[in-house]
């Protein structure tokens, strides 16, 4: 994949040919590197079409079934139409022999999933694997899963920045699912939901840069950060003491936490180092400069995030507005001169439990040496659902293409 070559080429700052092989991609350990190496000795051009004609559907497992990426998922399968033979469900030891629901579809008529535990053994055969797992699952299961054949298509940040791994957002590098060996990497949520909102301004116009500041919703932490801030919400409104945090590292009810995921050296989160590094990846923009900060937000769906974006060439908010009425994966809401309730611009309540990236306040920068360069947004998106959920799905539907 030479553009991700090119990528760590930029990363690093020096060339690749001076560079250890750990130093090969940002994040990279040996661990890492000789995974790399192995993936790329299996095949590329993967399809599910093939599977599908022969065996009339896909045997699929989801990994992490329990939980709300791994929950979304089953029900996108269900919404899509997913051409289903099977459908495993895997959790932990906690949950195995309970069930959940399965609304059926056109291909698997609506029954009760029995939840397995995540092991090699229960992967075995299985034509595609849906990843809605922590890292440390998807490293122990899919690579050895990927060798025997089946297709993951993987949400954890284990295998993002990979070279011989695709990081896709079907609107932006569709094609690039051709170059996986076996295992696929759905972006960061809150990449994708930046990167749906700016790639066809990118396009337009050249991307040099971007400053993010997001404002994520408790449930990109998972299950448990949903029901921490539910049950901080119902102590507050009994007047009772809040219970400890132990999914946040402060109460989020009423506040906000900025910081999400560990520190590095020069005091960035690694969720904000995503954006650029998942950003470079995605965008085929090696050179590409995203300073970032992610806060954590007392909203319970739906990721916000402001975003400045500096271009090669001049841009305005009407053209940008164009462009972005048209694009894939977007709605346009951008109608403050208004007066309410028609004035309309986006926010985490329209946005959730929909597929759509929602962009509005579209104006010039005037913070740009050069504001005709230089964009302001505020964009929005259902971060379980096109985050990670729906994203995943869409990348196996390009698979059935064949694309
Ligand atoms: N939440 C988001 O908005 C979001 C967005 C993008 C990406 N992601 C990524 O998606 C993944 C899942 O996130 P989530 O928010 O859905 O987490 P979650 O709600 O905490 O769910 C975690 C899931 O992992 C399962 N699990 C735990 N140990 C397991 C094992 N040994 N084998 C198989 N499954 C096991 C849990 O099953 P039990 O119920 O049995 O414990 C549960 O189903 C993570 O990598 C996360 O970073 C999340």
């Amino acid at each position: 994949m030479a553009d991700e070559r090119v990528f760590a080429e930029a990363a690093a700052e020096e060339p690749l040919s001076e560079l250890e092989p750990a130093d090969a991609f940002p994040g990279a350990t040996a661990e890492l590197v000789a995974l790399n190496d192995e993936l790329a000795k299996l095949p590329t051009g993967a399809t599910l079409a093939e599977k599908v004609a022969e065996k009339g559907g896909l045997d699929v497992a989801v990994v992490g079934a329990t939980g709300a990426v791994g929950r979304q998922m089953i029900d996108c399968l269900a919404e899509r139409d997913f051409p289903l033979r099977r459908l495993r469900v895997l959790g932990s030891a906690r949950t195995a022999g309970e069930t959940l629901p399965w609304q059926g579809n056109a291909h698997l008529a609506a029954d009760d999933l029995e939840l397995h535990e995540g092991t090699a053994e229960a992967l075995a055969g299985v034509d595609l694997i849906l990843g809605a797992a922590a890292n440390d699952i998807a490293m122990a299961l899919y690579p050895a899963a990927a060798k025997e054949g089946a297709i993951v298509v993987d949400n954890s940040s284990a295998f993002r920045l990979l070279p011989e791994v695709p990081l896709v957002v079907p609107e932006i590098n569709a094609t690039d699912v051709a170059e996986s060996h076996g295992i696929i990497a759905n972006p960061n949520c809150a990449t994708i939901i930046c990167l749906v909102a700016a790639w066809p301004l990118a396009k337009a116009a050249g991307l040099r840069s971007m400053v993010v500041s997001t404002y994520q919703a408790a449930s990109g932490a998972g299950r448990r950060g949903m029901e921490e801030l539910v049950a901080e919400e119902a102590a507050l409104a009994l007047g009772e003491p809040v219970p400890e945090p132990s999914a946040f590292a402060y109460q989020l009810a009423l506040n906000l936490i900025p910081q999400i995921g560990g520190f590095d050296a020069r005091g960035y989160t690694s969720e904000e180092m995503k954006l650029q590094n998942e950003g470079r990846k995605i965008m085929h923009l090696p050179a590409l400069r995203v300073g970032c900060t992610c806060v954590r937000v007392p909203v319970m769906r739906s990721h916000a995030e402001s975003v400045a974006l500096r271009f090669e060439r001049p841009i305005t908010p009407a053209e940008a507005r164009e462009l972005l009425r048209g694009a894939p994966g977007v709605r346009l809401v951008d109608e403050p001169a208004v007066e309410p309730p028609a004035r309309r611009y986006p926010m985490p309540l329209d946005t959730s439990d929909q597929d759509l990236v929602y962009v509005g306040r579209i104006r010039e920068d005037l913070g740009a040496e050069d504001p005709s360069r230089a964009l302001e947004l505020w964009c929005c998106g259902d971060q379980i659902r096109k985050g990670a959920a729906t994203n995943t799905v869409q990348i196996a539907e390009l698979l059935l293409a064949g694309e």
